[in-house]
């Protein structure tokens, strides 16, 4: 087989076989075909599209391409959630431990904050000592015996996708909808699970801010992971503004902590519960999606939850005493207030704006090499629909760095609208829409 004919026929807008993905991966995989041919090939695939059942064959043989983990080494009914991203999303850390609560396995890889949404990995790593870079045999084994562990993605799980991934980002290919869908569901399968639940976020703060492609992202990947024989749901839900009140590392651990003591924000709480119900209903250990959602409910107020992000951050490395006393999370030298010109409602809180806010302080990179500040952040005093009188505080900004002060203040004083009508103003609603697998 020659890759120039894989190219030229994806070109003239031919369906790739199996056997041409496999050359085509594996050749890219071993550094036999150079980046140049393999970026053609990703450019005529944007350009081409492809089908459903090619989507599906590239997705598998991707998740192929380096080691896996099956149900079998996970020993229970695996289960696992992936999040487009968002600002503030903060869910993996309340949605872990109680889905391990409710006696499902969660082995999670995730990954490092990029632009302006975060990443699981770093927040929790702004708990001293909490470490994820756990080796495969290590990794099982607590999966295994408590339930979860989460990890970084190593370097032999999914190579195709980190090397397509770094090309697609300079040669303009990322926005390809098969490709996102193999990028993301090769990473699922990869994983083990036997049932996942993506959060496919919507607005100004999401991947894809408009609802008809965060709807069409969520229909193929539900399709692509059912073909791939996935018990697959996605959830549509609201980034116009962030999730809960918190968007910086460590601050976003402490409200997910609160959260997991009855204590959080009810968009958080709702979510998580929401997005655990899928899997328990697919896992069989609810009946159906209220008595899943009145199940993780109780698991969140009787504290079984928060016992088992205990033994997640003990078992990694960390600082328990966090759950017990916030103040030993890294904390910012500096909290300025962002203070509203007029009185009124909040009718708009714009995501985007918040989490750029976020990363002008410290909070994330633009590029992989940066290093993060785990104290900085943004703290959400004022949501969509709430009111605010004058010189009331919309938000807290905590700052280590001063020159980074100004961009972030401009950034949150111009997320908000406030409405002096004092007309109310509905929120927008957080759970979109859903999307269900039928396999
Ligand atoms: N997230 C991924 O993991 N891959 C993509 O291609 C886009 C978003």
């Amino acid at each position: 087989m020659n890759i120039v004919d894989v190219i030229r026929k994806k070109r003239d807008g031919g369906t790739l076989t199996r056997g041409e993905i496999e050359f085509w991966i594996s050749g890219t995989v071993s550094g036999a075909i150079p980046d140049y041919q393999v970026s053609a090939l990703l450019m005529a695939l944007f350009l081409r599209g492809m089908g459903n059942e090619e989507t599906a064959i590239l997705t598998d043989v991707m998740a192929h391409s380096g080691s896996m983990f099956t149900p079998d080494d996970l020993g229970g009914y695996t289960v696992d959630k992936h999040s487009t991203g968002g600002v503030g999303d903060k869910t993996t850390l309340v949605l872990i431990p109680l889905l391990a609560a409710a006696n499902l396995k969660v082995g999670k890889l995730s990954g490092r904050a990029l632009g302006h949404t975060g990443g699981t990995i770093d927040k929790l790593e702004s708990i001293p000592g909490f470490h994820t870079n756990l080796d495969r045999a290590h990794f099982l084994d607590l999966v295994r015996r408590t339930g979860l562990a989460l990890a970084d993605h190593t370097a032999d799980m999914v190579p195709a996708d980190r090397i397509l991934y770094e090309l697609r980002d300079v040669t303009a290919t990322v926005d390809s909808l098969p490709l996102i869908v193999a990028s993301i569901m090769s990473k699922k399968l990869a994983g083990g699970a036997q049932a996942i639940v993506i959060d496919v976020k919507t607005g100004s703060g999401a991947f894809l801010p408009r609802l008809e492609d965060s709807r069409r992202l969520a229909e193929a990947l539900v399709a692509i992971g059912t073909k791939l024989g996935r018990k697959m749901a996605a959830v549509i839900t609201d980034m116009s503004q962030p999730l809960g009140r918190t968007v910086g590392n460590a601050l976003e651990v402490r409200e997910a902590i609160e959260t997991l003591q009855g204590k959080g924000p009810e968009d958080l709480a709702t979510l998580c519960c929401e997005l655990g119900a899928e899997l328990l209903v697919f896992s069989g250990k609810a009946a159906d999606r209220p008595a899943a959602v009145e199940e993780l409910g109780g698991l969140l107020a009787n504290g079984k939850a928060l016992a088992k992000f205990r033994d997640l951050i003990e078992h990694q490395g960390g600082d328990a005493r966090v759950l017990d006393d916030a103040s030993l999370l890294p904390q910012a030298r500096r909290h300025i207030e962002v203070r509203s010109a007029a009185t009124g409602t909040v009718r708009r809180l714009d995501a985007l704006s918040v989490g750029r806010a976020a990363n002008a302080l410290g909070a994330g990179r633009t590029k992989k090499e940066d290093a993060i500040d785990p104290a900085v952040g943004v703290e959400i005093k004022k949501k969509i629909g709430e009111r605010v009188e004058a010189r009331e505080t919309l938000a807290v900004l905590h700052v280590n760095d001063e020159a980074r002060l100004v961009e972030a203040q401009r950034l949150v004083e111009s997320a908000y609208e406030v409405d002096p009508s004092g007309a109310p103003c509905v929120p927008p609603p957080l759970i979109v829409e859903r999307i269900l697998g039928h396999a």
